[in-house]
């Protein structure tokens, strides 16, 4: 049986807020892992900083638990609130026949969404150009048995032709972190810079998608989370 006065104590190298929340995270999980980890090994890892999530190889996203390890971005929850607010415009809509989750990563977006929506007749396609954030999306797109409702594709977003798509929408966060930004050790050694930073200014790759998106008839409505987990609906 864990004690959470015990955890809670060794996790003294954490912030306040973290200790809590890190307690209750290893009593909830533990279970999953102790065939392959001790809590003693837990605790120097999370002393080295590594993220609790990479530690456990799982995420929280709303109700969904997602398996994580250092080739996709954590989902975090300013993006959470991007998928409610994209599930609340589909929800409304009787023509959206297609949702593009542009910067897939571990596909957080597109299976939160798909999942929701499942007697809904929407294509999802989560797009990526990194090669291993796709297979780490993959394994948890056949968890929830969505092969049939999410497409993966392998590209540069930049490639795209929007064109040939109909009753399409965009939702998308993309990296928009300034190059030059200081991050904390924990996101700054662990997590992939491709999924953090966005270019000199940070906001490069959406002005990418913004420009594409205006250019394009196809696409009804955009969602996309921007720098300070601020969301824009174009
Ligand atoms: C901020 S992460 C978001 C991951 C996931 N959607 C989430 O919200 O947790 C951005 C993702 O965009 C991908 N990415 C970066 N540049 C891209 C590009 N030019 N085209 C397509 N994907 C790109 C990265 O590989 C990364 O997985």
């Amino acid at each position: 049986m864990l004690d959470f006065l015990d955890i809670y104590k060794k996790l003294d190298f954490l912030p306040e807020y973290l200790r809590v929340q890190y307690t209750n995270f290893i009593i909830k999980y533990f279970h999953k892992v102790e065939y392959r980890l001790t809590l003693e090994e837990i605790f120097v890892r999370l002393k080295a900083d590594e993220p609790i999530e990479y530690i456990f190889n799982l995420a929280e996203f709303g109700e969904c638990q997602l398996y994580v390890d250092n080739r996709v971005l954590i989902p975090r929850q300013e993006t959470l609130e991007l998928a409610k607010l994209s599930l609340e415009y589909i929800a409304s809509q009787d023509n959206v026949r297609c949702v593009l989750d542009i910067g897939t990563g571990s596909g957080c977006i597109a299976i939160y969404l798909a999942d929701q929506l499942r007697d809904r007749d929407i294509s999802f396609y989560g797009i990526d150009i990194s090669k291993d954030a796709l297979d780490v999306a993959n394994i948890n797109i056949t968890e929830y048995k969505l092969q049939n409702k999410i497409k993966l594709i392998h590209t540069d977003f930049r490639d795209l032709e929007f064109e040939n798509l109909s009753d399409c929408m965009i939702v998308a966060n993309l990296p928009y972190i300034p190059n030059s930004r200081k991050l904390p050790n924990s996101v700054y050694k662990y997590e992939p810079h491709i999924a953090l930073f966005g270019g000199m200014n940070g906001d490069e790759l959406i002005t990418e998608l913004l420009n594409k998106i205006k250019k394009s008839e196809n696409i009804k409505r955009s969602f996309l989370e921007i720098d300070n987990g601020e969301i824009i609906v174009i």
